[in-house]
């Protein structure tokens, strides 16, 4: 499999999969040495941590010729006062001749996109590939409800692990944490915790990009890299998980041709089911604001959605 971008996100992504010992990973990225060298040390950490080690560092796309999967970091990371969409038009440019450059070496693979803004990155990469939608999908509901599960498990008192729940929406300050599928240990998340505290996890999932960002100055990398490995793992070993991924609907949900996080099953040939959850009528409102938003970012792109 290959990652394409060698920065804070994609080295963590290949040094997740390299772990798990079943791909050959292929590091790709423009700056010379740096792709080289993070697979140089991802490769020497493999002995202590006990994988193998099959990481190689490209500048070009030869070597990652027949990935099943083609994972899409490139690209600027915000700063602070940034929104996700302030990088539209640079990042347009540089997922396109990524994802374009990939697919010509790898026509059967999986593509899954991880930059920003990430909704319509994803209907960049479509566009450009002109590839089905069940092979062209995003990664961030797994990313933002990894963040949601992490404040319910703190504010139960619980194990994480326990903690089952949902993001969906497009991958900004409008997405859906869908308190109605949330539970912990299988009990409902409202049974457990008052409403008010409930509403405050939803806001900080909403904006946990972002906190990230003011603390560092640039945005995360250690959660996001473990989402896009998860999704890694479900195509490239037919896991036919159900995780929330960025897909392009096309009715479901009310929503056509838009790509927007809703539930998948994640396969071998990728998006293989949109799975449609039973939403409150205020849940089915705010994914409709959530794709508004999507819908005016799309608008902005250079060579459409
Ligand atoms: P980073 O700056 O650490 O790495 C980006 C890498 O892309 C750099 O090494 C750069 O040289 C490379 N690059 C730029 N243009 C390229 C090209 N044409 N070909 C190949 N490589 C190229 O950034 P980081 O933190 O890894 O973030 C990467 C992207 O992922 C950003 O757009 C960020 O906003 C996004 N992101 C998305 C998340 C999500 O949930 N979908 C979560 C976290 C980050
Ligand atoms: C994040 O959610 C910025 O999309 C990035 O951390």
């Amino acid at each position: 499999m290959t990652v394409v971008g060698a920065g804070n996100v994609g080295a963590t992504a290949a040094q997740e999969i390299a772990g798990r010992d079943y791909a050959e990973v292929v590091l790709v990225d423009i700056k010379e040495g740096l792709p080289q060298g993070k697979a140089l040390d991802i490769d020497q950490a493999g002995p202590v941590l006990g994988y193998e080690p099959t990481v190689r560092g490209s500048n070009g796309y030869e070597e990652t010729a027949g990935s099943a999967v083609v994972v899409i970091t490139a690209g600027l990371p915000r700063k602070p006062g940034m929104s996700r969409d302030d990088l539209v038009t640079t990042n347009e440019e540089i997922v396109r001749s990524c994802a374009s450059a990939a697919a010509e070496q790898s026509p059967d693979a999986v593509l899954v996109i991880v930059s920003n803004p990430l909704d319509a990155m994803c209907h960049v990469a479509r566009k450009v590939t002109g590839w089905p939608r069940e092979r062209v999908v995003g990664m961030a509901g797994i990313l933002d409800t990894a963040r949601f599960r992490t404040f319910v498990a703190w504010e139960t008192g619980s194990s994480a692990k326990d903690v089952t729940a949902m993001v969906l929406g497009g991958h900004g300050d409008q997405m859906v944490p869908v308190v109605s599928a949330t539970t912990v240990g299988g009990i409902p998340l409202t049974k457990l915790v008052a409403a008010d505290r409930i509403e405050q996890m939803v806001e900080r999932t909403r904006k946990g990009g972002g906190e990230i960002v003011e603390l560092l100055g640039t945005s995360a990398w250690y959660a996001p890299g473990a989402a896009a490995a998860e999704m890694v793992d479900a195509i490239c070993l037919d896991q036919k998980r159900i995780l929330p991924c960025t897909a392009y609907l096309e009715g479901e949900y009310g929503i056509d041709g838009l790509y927007m996080g809703v539930p998948v099953k994640l396969g071998a040939r990728g998006v293989e089911e949109i799975v449609e959850l039973d939403l409150t009528d205020a849940e089915r409102a705010e994914l409709e604001a959530s794709s508004a938003a999507v819908r005016e970012v799309v608008g902005v792109l250079q060579h459409g959605g």
